[in-house]
């Protein structure tokens, strides 16, 4: 009798002792493959992320590439000092300036306003860029603003002079 109740308790301790085993395999299991399932969507949204991006990217080098293409803007001749004209680079969709300054030297901006995208023109008198819509100004010498509303510079172009001829050659966006 005695042998059967100790039996009996030790049936019951070795039925209890298999299903806690059961349960912390299938814990283990479970912790397993919730790592890899974790493990496996982390680095699958950083493929697919990766991959999303990648047009922009590419595109960010190629606007980079265009920035610094080399470009005839006009013949020295044709823009004598004290005066300015207008030209487009990189694209066509930007459009810029050209002063040839009193003193002889040659700037260029992409000429669309810093604040709300007016166009900018050269200030003959007080030797600036105007900006008409709203009085902003820019300092001829660097395309910083002066005064009025705009807070950014212009971007800046590099020219080059070659056999009496002016290229654009390269574009400075000091702020985005
Ligand atoms: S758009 Fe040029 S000052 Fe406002």
């Amino acid at each position: 009798m005695a042998e059967d109740k100790k039996l009996g308790r030790n049936k019951k301790d070795s039925n209890d002792d298999m299903i806690n085993l059961v349960d912390n395999l299938n814990r283990d299991d479970d912790v397993k493959y919730n790592r890899r399932a974790f493990l496996k969507s982390t680095v699958g949204a950083s493929v697919a992320i990766g991959l999303a991006t990648l047009p922009f990217s590419v595109l960010a080098l190629n606007s980079k590439k265009d920035d610094s293409n080399r470009v005839f803007v006009a013949n020295l001749s044709d823009v004598p000092k004290d005066s300015s004209m207008n030209f487009t680079y990189p694209t066509k969709d930007d459009p810029a300036i050209l002063v040839h300054t009193k003193q002889g030297e040659l700037k260029a901006y992409n000429n669309k306003c810093t604040h709300l995208q007016c166009p900018v023109f050269y200030e003959k008198e007080e030797s600036v860029l105007l900006c008409p819509c709203h009085k902003g100004y820019f300092s001829l010498d660097n395309g910083h603003p002066l005064a009025g509303p705009p807070q950014r510079e212009l971007p800046l172009i590099e020219l080059q002079v070659k056999d009496g001829a002016i290229f654009a050659v390269g574009r400075k966006i000091r702020h985005e």
